[in-house]
């Protein structure tokens, strides 16, 4: 699938959320962070450091990924947010942005990037994503997002 990835723009703020809202993986309260996120990156607040990308095919916006360096930390940049529209999921555009975002990282001399996920049985096909591209399970947080829901954390060495 031929993709063009470029910096998000206000203007692709609801095709974004539209995404995240029929990925179907999130919670109501996880779309109020997606947007504020959405919006520190693309405003650049004083102390926000979300660099956020869209992928599109021919103009239409089928993918979002959100990344920036962790704080307090030399050279680790978290993936905050990896999104791909139900209709264009499986065909490898999850893969090239999370590609992409790794090669900007390497470019600002970030050396690990870390994405956090549920472990949950929903969450199995996002697991395998970050295996498939060649990301390790580093630890999980028994029963973090809820009883039973273990945080996993995910990390790949850059570079
Ligand atoms: C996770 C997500 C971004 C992956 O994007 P995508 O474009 O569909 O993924 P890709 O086509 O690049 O998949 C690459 C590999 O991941 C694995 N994978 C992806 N989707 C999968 C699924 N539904 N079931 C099993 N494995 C899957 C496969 O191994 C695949 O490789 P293959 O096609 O060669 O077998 C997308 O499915 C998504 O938006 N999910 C909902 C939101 C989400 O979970 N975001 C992350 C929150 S932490």
């Amino acid at each position: 699938m031929q993709i063009n990835i470029r910096k998000a723009a206000a203007a692709d703020q609801s095709v974004v959320m539209d995404i995240i809202v029929r990925t179907n993986f999130f919670r109501a309260v996880e779309f109020d962070i997606a947007r504020e996120v959405f919006e520190d990156a693309i405003l650049l607040n004083p102390g926000c450091n979300y660099q956020s990308y869209v992928a599109e095919i021919e103009s239409k916006v089928v993918g979002w990924v959100c990344f920036g360096e962790t704080p307090c930390t030399i050279g680790t940049y978290d993936i905050y947010w990896i999104a791909v529209d139900p209709d264009y999921q499986k065909q490898h555009i999850g893969s090239q942005l999370l590609t992409f975002a790794e090669k900007e990282i390497a470019s600002q001399k970030g050396r690990l990037s870390v994405i956090e996920t549920s472990g949950s049985e929903k969450y199995k096909s996002t697991q395998q994503f970050y295996i498939k591209n060649g990301y390790h399970q580093a630890a999980c947080v028994d029963d973090f997002y809820a009883p039973a829901d273990p945080k996993l954390i995910f990390t790949k060495v850059i570079g």
